[in-house]
């Protein structure tokens, strides 16, 4: 990295009084106008994480720097350089999407004229204008996290932090939401620290990820590159004839090792990548082996995490998260 980084952190620890480590021992660096990933299960760490960075935790050991300012020692600072939108966000069912843009104006100080015209941009931007006028008690989730983003936008902070912000969306909200987030970094330059349970979230959005579970980071970097390290694609083909298994499973194993696959398919890592499909087709074409179904699974960011932990990511969290999970727990 050649520009000194927008977050770093180092041994980044913290206990809370019962239960284990929270976040253990977290080493990450993002770079400026980078979308960072932090992909993890429900209890992994991630809003732990995004606390401590934000200022509202203190780490228990370790330090971190946001914008070039220590977490602990220059908090005021880092609060000026960032924005975020929490995984429980504060809104007040009783105002409306303008009355919160003017307090949140207000409260970062911009002057006066400004409020009106600053607010109903981002509100705009986020595709609130139609709404602004309503009680955000009648907001649906959507439109709550995106006003919470409009909010995080106020006073143009060069790092955003959003914890979860797609979770429990529908699918167009979750696009959009997506689409504002690669603008802002495009555009604008601004870096985004963004956590997700949600594999494609990682995979689509962000310029590099890290994976962590039980507050440990088990795997960081592009998600290319992290595909590409746990490696070769997989091929699992189901025989028309249920009999011809065992002989298909014998053609299969010239081409990679075996890995799992349901009781009616085999399925082999090709040890020379997808380019081998065709002599795959041809091996069992040859030995008369008819084939219902055959299908090629490139690596994916969850043949990462069970590469790493031995589970999957899905269904992963500890059990003591979801029972004191926040508002909207919806799984992956
Ligand atoms: N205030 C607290 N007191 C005690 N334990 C806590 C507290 N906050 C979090 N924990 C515990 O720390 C661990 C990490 O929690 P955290 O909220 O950071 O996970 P997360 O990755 O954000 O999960 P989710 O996807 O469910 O939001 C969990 O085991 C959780 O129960
Ligand atoms: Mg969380």
């Amino acid at each position: 990295m050649s520009s000194s980084p927008a977050i770093e952190t180092a041994d980044l620890v913290r206990e809370f009084k019962k239960g284990p480590r929270a976040v253990d021992g977290v080493d990450i660096q993002v770079a400026p106008g980078e979308v960072f990933g932090f992909l993890g299960p429900n209890g992994a760490g991630k809003s732990t994480t995004v606390h401590m960075l934000t200022t509202l935790l203190p780490p228990t050991s370790g330090s971190a720097r946001v914008a070039g300012h220590d977490v602990v020692e220059e908090g005021t600072r880092v609060r000026a350089a960032i924005g975020a939108a929490l995984q429980e966000a504060a809104l007040d069912p009783f105002l409306t999407g303008r009355e919160h843009m003017k307090l949140q104006t207000a409260l970062h100080g911009l002057p006066r004229e400004q409020r009106a015209r600053r607010g109903d941009e981002l509100l705009g931007r986020v595709g609130l204008t139609d709404a602004a006028d309503r009680k955000v008690g009648g907001y649906s989730g959507g439109m709550k996290r995106r006003l919470d983003l409009a909010l995080a936008l106020v006073h143009g902070p060069r790092i955003l932090f959003l914890d979860e912000p797609t979770t429990g969306l529908d699918v167009q909200s979750r696009s959009a939401l997506w689409a504002e987030v690669q603008r802002l970094a495009s555009d604008d330059g601004v870096t985004v620290f963004l956590t997700t349970q949600y594999l494609e979230e990682a995979d689509q959005l962000a310029d590099r990820i890290a994976i962590i579970d039980r507050g440990k980071i088990v795997a960081q970097g592009t998600p290319d590159d992290l595909k590409d390290e746990i490696g070769r694609p997989s091929v699992e083909v189901i025989p028309a004839e249920p009999a011809d298994l065992a002989r298909m499973k014998s053609v299969l194993a010239r081409f990679g090792e075996s890995v799992a696959s349901p009781p009616k398919a085999a399925a082999v890592r090709l040890s020379g990548g997808d380019a081998q499909l065709a002599d795959v087709v041809r091996a069992l074409d040859a030995e008369g082996i008819r084939v219902q179904h055959l299908q090629l699974h490139a690596p994916t960011l969850d043949d990462v995490f069970l590469a790493k932990t031995g589970r999957h990511l899905e269904g992963a969290g500890d059990g003591a998260a979801v029972e004191d999970a926040e508002p909207d727990p919806v799984a992956a």
